[in-house]
Parts: structure tokens; C-alpha cells; sequence
């Protein structure tokens, strides 16, 4: 996730614009730049890689009377990580520097438009179309403000902005869509960031910019006004009292907290210019063959994301699939015969050891590889045949969280491009679940995710924090569940264990007459996934067995099923499987919980690595 700084005051403002770059620093970034006055023009300044190669740059420039500037931190999403492809960008008149976070969905449009009347490109990135965009508005416009907001209101998708222009050196502009910004009120002072850590030691006093808000800025006043008309909209500061490190947590307690959060805007990110009425775009696939059998190869939570998405995959898309640990199919006789097999390696931070060996074992082998990764430029997003990213921004967290999410995303989007481009005759025709009216529901689902999500969190957070008061001294946990609930079961004790260090089992219901059943006491609990599902009348009939032995059972399931068990967790229902979306985050807040409740160190569990790069 990118970070965005702007500053308009009385301090010399290059140190500033980099201090606050530096506690944006936890938000991730493999580039950064900074743009300020100097005599008529703008200076900007980019480099490639960590802040102190920024700082040696600068260290260049006569920056100490320079009195508003901005800066940017990068975390590449579009592009690979590389300084031409660095904020600012500057518009080809080099009158306005411009740094964004956020995805301008239509930036090929305006691209195509600009490039006509003559505008030149020297990137990979949208920020630079829409720097441009606005510069060629500003030729029509009375002033910049308007410019700025017309080629706004032209844009598809998420941005924060802040821009500078040369004629206006005192003056930042900063305005945001569905991408947080922070506005900071100071004495004789203005801050516009990401985040507030940017800012905190020089002021308290914060206003959380809205949607379609824009603001204009010097060191002694500021203005915010509505994008539709600019009509001036009055926001009252607020007062933060959170120290440095709860306002890098956003408020949250923990980092996993946090990120648990901030999975409904992963899934609208990761939806982001994905969708049409009818099926999904994944142009890095287009010049792909459709696999006829897909090898999914992970580790940890990535490879029960695998184990999800082979249900969507055989089903919607009716390629077969089979799912293995990295570690095992790194050294197995495994059999890429033919010359559509592909294998579909997925991985967070695109660095796990085992992922990676299997990645170049497959490709020795002449297989096709793709790499679902989340971090952009990373080993296995550079040595995999193709590429796709999961856009779920920096998890700092060492328990996966909402790059589950992502990846889940990500593999139901990818089935139902795939389910349309098979031949016909692949496709069972008992399923109706590709009529034409079947695909619009189902993508009308899709985009109903991030709301529905964030407006259930609070109360699954609730609920989670109750159960876990109740079921904080049990030693032992089996998790239990059928079809696409079987890897959420996998995942579910993945998370209490590696969390909280309660031994715990993640089972495939079914099995647990088959050994399992016989270490249920009064003492071993179960938490069952029994959603409203095909299989939800057998695994009711496998809770029924586990009370028969005086087992005790939290159900995590919707409303209407006829169950009864100790603790029933309703959630909202969605159609399977996409009703993954809403249990997965459930599942993740009763490990929090109790990992918290009992004092364990949440973002660094013991004896664990955020990234396995050895073997
Ligand atoms: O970066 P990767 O997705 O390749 O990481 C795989 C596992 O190491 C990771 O998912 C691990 O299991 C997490 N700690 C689970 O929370």
C-alpha cells in the first residue's frame, strides 16, 4: 500500500515530507520520491528500493528553503518496482507534480485520449495519465482547482491524490475515493498523509477526508470542498490520542486486528476493474492456454487457499485440479505430462523456500507456472511463467490473514474466467451455475462482498470476543467441515494454533469416525463450519456424533438451520461457496480472541517467520 505525504507550513519541509515518509515505512514499499519548489519550478526526486537511497538523492539538492512539499512511498501494484515508475509523477509541461495511492481503473482510456492530442508517457503507471489528464484539463479550465476536479470526476476507481503545481508553490491539493487521507491542522501548518503516524509529532488535530472531498491547502488556511461542485463542506478537527504505535495499528491493538479489518477493501480492490455483467477480466491471462489440468502448490494458508479454490476451479470451471504442500511436490516424482498441465503456485510474499523450489522444479520440468503472489517484483512473481497479483496491500501480521482473502478472490475470479472459455462439452451440463442469468448473480454477489462484510465485522467481533471468555482453558480444538468448508476448517486451527498454541485439528467431518471421534471428551471441543450448504445435513449428523460422546460444539453457521448445539455463530448467509467470504474472517477473530485473551504475543507468535525463505 502506498504512502502519501503532503506539507505545507513553516519548516523546512523536505525533512518534514521524509520523516513522515519514514513512519509510513510499516505500510510497505520497494520505491519512494519527493516533489518541492525551487525557484519557478519543480524539483522531483525518485529512487528505487528503501528511503536511504531517497535520502542520498536529496542529500544532493537545495532543499532547505523550500517550504511545502510531498512526498511517496510505492508499493508496487501496476508496474514493477523501478524509479521510472516512482512518485511523483510530473505532467509532460512539468507544471504539476502528482503522488496517488489507489487503482485509476480507466487510465488506458484517458491514456489513449492524451497520447492523441500528444502527450508522451514515460511509465508503466495510471498516476501518470491522470497527471497529465489534469494538465490538459487545466488548459480549459479557469484554475487549477477546477481542473483538478473535472479530471477527477473523469476517473474510474480508487485514489488518494496530493499535487503540486509550480506556479502555486506554497499550495498542496489533495483530494480521495475509496483510499484512505488524512488531513492534519497545526499552527501556521498543513498535513495531508495516509496515515496519521505521518504527522503525529507536529499535530493532533485530524480530519478524516470523506469520499469525493477535495482540499486545498497553504501553511495558514485550508478549504475542503465537495468534488460534484465544489461547494465548501465544514469538517470539525478531531483530537487523537493514540501514541506512535497505536496509530500505526490505525487503533487497532494489533497489526492482526488491523488486517482482519481491512478485508472488506481488499475485496473491493481486488474486484477493482475485474468485472463485466458476465464474467471476470484477468487480462494477464488472456495470452495464456486454458489449463486442462491444474497442479496448486503452497504452503501454510496459501495452500488451504488452493484447497478452496480447487472446488471453484472443478466446478465452475470444470478444469481438474489437485492441490499439494510445496514441501511434498518439490521432492515427488510428480507427473507434468502433458503439454497443458499448469501448475499454479501460490504464495503471499512470493518468497517461501519450498513454493520457490517447487516453482523451478515445475518449470525444469517444461510445465507452464503461474504465481499468485501479493508482493510485486518478488522471486516467484519473477520467475513464474505469468503473473497474477492479489492487491492485498503489506500484511504485517505474521498469522495470514487477509491475503486469504485475497487469494480466495483471486481463485474465484479465475474459475469464472476460465468456466467461459472452455469448450462447451467440458462444461457439465447439470450445472446450472453458468446460465447467463447464474453469471450475472453470481457477479452481482461478487460485488455485494465488501459490504456486506463491513457491515457484519463489528458483531462477528463481538461474538468472537464472548466465545473465546467461554472457551479460553480448553487444550484441544477439532475443527470440522465439509466440502469448501473443509480447508476453512484446516484454517481455522491453523490460525488458533499457530496463534494461541491450543493444540487444534482441522478435519474433514466425514472422517472423524474413522479415528478421530475417539479423543472427543468433555473436554475437547469442536468448532463445526455448518453452513447452508449441500452438505449441511451431513455434517449436522457428524455434530450430533460428537455430542453423542459428550463433546462440546460452537457451530458456525446461518440463519434458519435447524441445529442445536452448545454456541450457535450465525452468520450472514451467502450461496456456497462464496459464503467462504464471511466465515474465513469469523474464523480468524475467535483466534484473536483467544490468542489475546490469553495473553499471547498476537503479531509475533513464538518460534514463527512472517516469510519461510529457508528450507
Ligand atoms: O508467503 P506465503 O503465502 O508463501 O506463506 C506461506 C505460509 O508460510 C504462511 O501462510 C503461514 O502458514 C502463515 N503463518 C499462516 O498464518
Amino acid at each position: 500500500m502506498c504512502g502519501i505525504i503532503g506539507y505545507a507550513g513553516h519548516r523546512p519541509a523536505v525533512p518534514v515530507v521524509m520523516e513522515g515518509l519514514r513512519r509510513l515505512e510499516y505500510r510497505g514499499y520497494d520505491s519512494a520520491g519527493a516533489a518541492f519548489a525551487r525557484q519557478g519550478a519543480l524539483r522531483i526526486v525518485r529512487a528505487k528500493g528503501k528511503l536511504a537511497a531517497l535520502e542520498e538523492k536529496l542529500a544532493q539538492e537545495p532543499v532547505a528553503t523550500a517550504t511545502c512539499a510531498m512526498g511517496h512511498t510505492r508499493w508496487a501494484t501496476h508496474g514493477i518496482p523501478a524509479e521510472r515508475n516512482a512518485h511523483p509523477h510530473c505532467s509532460n509541461d512539468a507544471a504539476i507534480a502528482l503522488v496517488h495511492n489507489g487503482i485509476i481503473e480507466n487510465y488506458q482510456e484517458i491514456k489513449k485520449e492524451l497520447a492523441e492530442k500528444g502527450h508522451v508517457f514515460h511509465s508503466e503507471t495510471d498516476t501518470e495519465a491522470l497527471v497529465n489528464l489534469i494538465a490538459e484539463r487545466r488548459k480549459s479550465e479557469k484554475d487549477l482547482l477546477r481542473a483538478f476536479a473535472v479530471a477527477l470526476r473523469e476517473v474510474r476507481g480508487a485514489y488518494a491524490v496530493c499535487l503540486m503545481h509550480c506556479e502555486e508553490p506554497e499550495t498542496i491539493y489533495a483530494a480521495r475515493l475509496s483510499c484512505p487521507l488524512i488531513f492534519g491542522v497545526g499552527a501556521g501548518e498543513h498535513f495531508v498523509a495516509s496515515d496519521i503516524p505521518a504527522f503525529l509529532p507536529y499535530t493532533r488535530q485530524v480530519i478524516f477526508l470523506e469520499d469525493g472531498e477535495i482540499v486545498r491547502a497553504t501553511a495558514t488556511s485550508y478549504e475542503i470542498l465537495r468534488l460534484e461542485d465544489l461547494r465548501p463542506i465544514i469538517h470539525e478537527p478531531q483530537t487523537i490520542l493514540w501514541d506512535m504505535q497505536a496509530a500505526q495499528k490505525g487503533g487497532y491493538r494489533h497489526f492482526m486486528l488491523k488486517e482482519i479489518f481491512e478485508q472488506p477493501r481488499v475485496l473491493a480492490d481486488g474486484l477493482a476493474g475485474r468485472l463485466t455483467a458476465e464474467n471476470a477480466l484477468l487480462p494477464e491471462l488472456d495470452a495464456l492456454p486454458v489449463p486442462g489440468k491444474l497442479h496448486i502448490v503452497a504452503c501454510g494458508t496459501s495452500w488451504h487457499s488452493g484447497l478452496w479454490g480447487r472446488h471453484l476451479l472443478e466446478h465452475w470451471a470444470r478444469i481438474p485440479a489437485q492441490v499439494e504442500i510445496a514441501s511434498e511436490f518439490r521432492y515427488r516424482e510428480s507427473l507434468l505430462l502433458n503439454r497443458d498441465d499448469m501448475v499454479l503456485v501460490i504464495s503471499q510474499s512470493g518468497e517461501t523456500a519450498d513454493t520457490l523450489a517447487a516453482l523451478r522444479r515445475a518449470r525444469k520440468q517444461g510445465a507452464m507456472v503461474l504465481g499468485l503472489c501479493n508482493v510485486v517484483g518478488s522471486s516467484i512473481a519473477r520467475e513464474a511463467s505469468a503473473a497474477l497479483y492479489t492487491q492485498a496491500g503489506p500484511e504485517i501480521s505474521v498469522a495470514s490473514t487477509k491475503a486469504m482473502c485475497s487469494q480466495m478472490l483471486m481463485l474465484a475470479l479465475m474459475a469464472l474466467y476460465w468456466s467461459e472459455r472452455k469448450p462447451a462439452d467440458n462444461i457439465d451440463q447439470t450445472s446450472a451455475a453458468f446460465a447467463p442469468e447464474q453469471r450475472r448473480l453470481l457477479i452481482a454477489l461478487l460485488e455485494s462482498l465488501p459490504a456486506l462484510l463491513d457491515a457484519h465485522l463489528p458483531e462477528m467481533h463481538e461474538n468472537a470476543r464472548g466465545l473465546s471468555r467461554k472457551y479460553a482453558d480448553a487444550n484441544n480444538f477439532f475443527y470440522l467441515g465439509r466440502g469448501h468448508c473443509f480447508p476453512l476448517a484446516l484454517e481455522g486451527a491453523l490460525k488458533l494454533k499457530e496463534l494461541s498454541y491450543i493444540h487444534a485439528e482441522g478435519y474433514a467431518a466425514g472422517e472423524m469416525k474413522h479415528g478421530p471421534i475417539a479423543l472427543i471428551d468433555t473436554l475437547f471441543p469442536t468448532f463445526a463450519l455448518a453452513l447452508d450448504d449441500a452438505l449441511f445435513p451431513k455434517v449436522k449428523s457428524n455434530i450430533v456424533e460428537v455430542q453423542a460422546r459428550q463433546g462440546k460444539v460452537i457451530a458456525l453457521t446461518n440463519e434458519g438451520l435447524d441445529l442445536t448445539v452448545d454456541d450457535r455463530w450465525v452468520i450472514p448467509s451467502l450461496p456456497a461457496p462464496l459464503s467462504a467470504f464471511m466465515a474465513l474472517p469469523a474464523l480468524q477473530l475467535f483466534s484473536y480472541e483467544m490468542a489475546d485473551y490469553l495473553g499471547k504475543d498476537v503479531d509475533q507468535p513464538r518460534n514463527l517467520a512472517k516469510s519461510v525463505t529457508v528450507e
